[in-house]
């Protein structure tokens, strides 16, 4: 079967963008290590490898179909923070954009009767709800916990017993 030509460029522009969001976590987690926030740092650091599984997926799903993926240059990431939850609304702000254009590329399968497509990007959709989750989560606990130094040690520490292993690409 042959993909669409707008197929192929959302599916393109799906890798730039997990790319993005790969380079933006590694950013993030850097930032954390220096800044002495160790459990975030680690969290991130595992969810920078999340995205390029993502990312992965979508490469071997287009060359799978013959078609050669364009691998992106990606635009140069925030290095700084104000604060870990800024930190962290900037991660779900991005996740919200990623969701978007996951949906948006169902709509075109829809669309298209790319049946093929449709099935492979139910796991995205899937994924994407427990990325969203996951950070609203991390974000109820500046409420929760507080902002002082203790709050955010404690947060620290949350972060630090969720990073956990990515997914494998293949799966
Ligand atoms: Fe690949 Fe976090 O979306």
């Amino acid at each position: 079967m042959k993909l669409s030509p707008k197929m192929i460029k959302a599916l393109n522009d799906q890798v730039t963008l997990e790319a993005s969001a790969s380079n933006s976590y590694l950013a993030m987690a850097s930032w954390c290590e220096v800044t002495g926030y160790q459990g975030a740092a680690n969290y991130f650091y595992v969810q920078s490898d999340e995205e390029r599984t993502h990312m992965l997926k979508i490469v071997h799903y287009l060359n799978s179909l013959g078609t050669i993926t364009t691998i992106p240059a990606t635009k140069a990431t925030i290095s700084s923070y104000k604060s870990l939850e800024v930190l962290i609304n900037t991660a779900l702000k991005n996740e919200q954009a990623v969701t978007k254009a996951i949906h948006n590329m169902v709509e075109i399968a829809q669309k298209e009767k790319d049946h093929s497509t449709y099935v492979f990007l139910e796991w995205f959709v899937n994924e994407q709800v427990q990325e969203e989750t996951k950070f609203e989560t991390i974000l109820q606990k500046f409420d929760l916990l507080g902002r002082d130094k203790l709050g955010i040690n404690e947060i620290d520490k949350f972060l630090a017993t969720e990073a956990t292993a990515p997914t494998d690409p293949a799966a």
